[in-house]
């Protein structure tokens, strides 16, 4: 399903079909230190919910070896994508493609991956949807794979700021089913697969899965 959610942040477009989001540039270099200490150096990549391509497009750059897929179900962000890797994108970066991570069994057709990256998508659905992204994350990595979940989380039931308390509250208030997902209740979901956090900027997170 797809939520019209207002968001802060929301991306914007130029005069082609390339869009950007503030957020998307901001924590590109916070991710792609911590996907340069973890992440395998080759194999195949699938991005989840890709957005505008803006991680796409360098994070494939940054890893040569690794033969990246990018994913989202919204035409307007698979058109970015396109436009992005048509612009500027490596040899390395696939055409997009069309995945609704939140339809169970996606692993069958997307599946198997080395590494999966998943950027703030968790606290934009709801739980039910939440636990077939993250089912479907661990059935679809291949063995020895890492998967990389980055957003805002709730530790032990509560937001970590004001500012996260008030974007919590407002996606309630625009849908009572979504928000921000508890790191253990996603632990759960994950397990038995390892798990492991690493604290970004802005009281995020990424969470680390890595296949058993
Ligand atoms: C906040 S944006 C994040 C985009 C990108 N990862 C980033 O960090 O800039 C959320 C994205 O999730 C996509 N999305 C929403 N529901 C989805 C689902 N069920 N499966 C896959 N992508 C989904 C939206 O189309 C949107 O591109």
């Amino acid at each position: 399903m797809t939520r019209r959610l207002t968001l802060p942040d929301a991306p914007s477009s130029g005069t082609d079909r390339r869009m950007s989001a503030p957020s998307a540039r901001r924590n590109m270099a916070p991710i792609l230190e911590v996907l340069h200490t973890h992440a395998p150096a080759e194999g195949r990549a699938l991005e989840i919910a890709a957005g505008t391509g803006e991680h796409a497009v360098a994070f494939s750059r940054a890893f040569p070896g690794l033969d990246w897929q990018p994913t989202d179900l919204d035409p307007d962000r698979l058109a970015s994508i396109e436009a992005w890797r048509q612009a500027e994108g490596p040899a390395n970066l696939r055409p997009p493609q069309n995945l609704n991570a939140a339809t169970p069994g996606w692993h069958t057709t997307h599946g198997p991956a080395d590494m999966i990256l998943l950027v703030n998508l968790l606290h934009l659905i709801a739980d039910a949807e939440a636990e077939a992204v993250l089912t479907g994350i661990a059935q679809a990595l291949a063995p020895g794979g890492k998967a990389f979940l980055y957003g805002p989380f709730l530790r032990n039931g509560e937001t970590t700021s004001e500012g996260d308390a008030a974007f919590h509250a407002s996606l309630q208030a625009q849908d009572t089913a979504i928000g921000y997902k508890d790191i253990a209740w996603v632990r759960d979901r994950l397990s038995p697969l390892r798990t492991e956090t690493v604290e970004m900027p802005s009281n995020n997170l990424i969470i680390i899965v890595g296949a058993n």
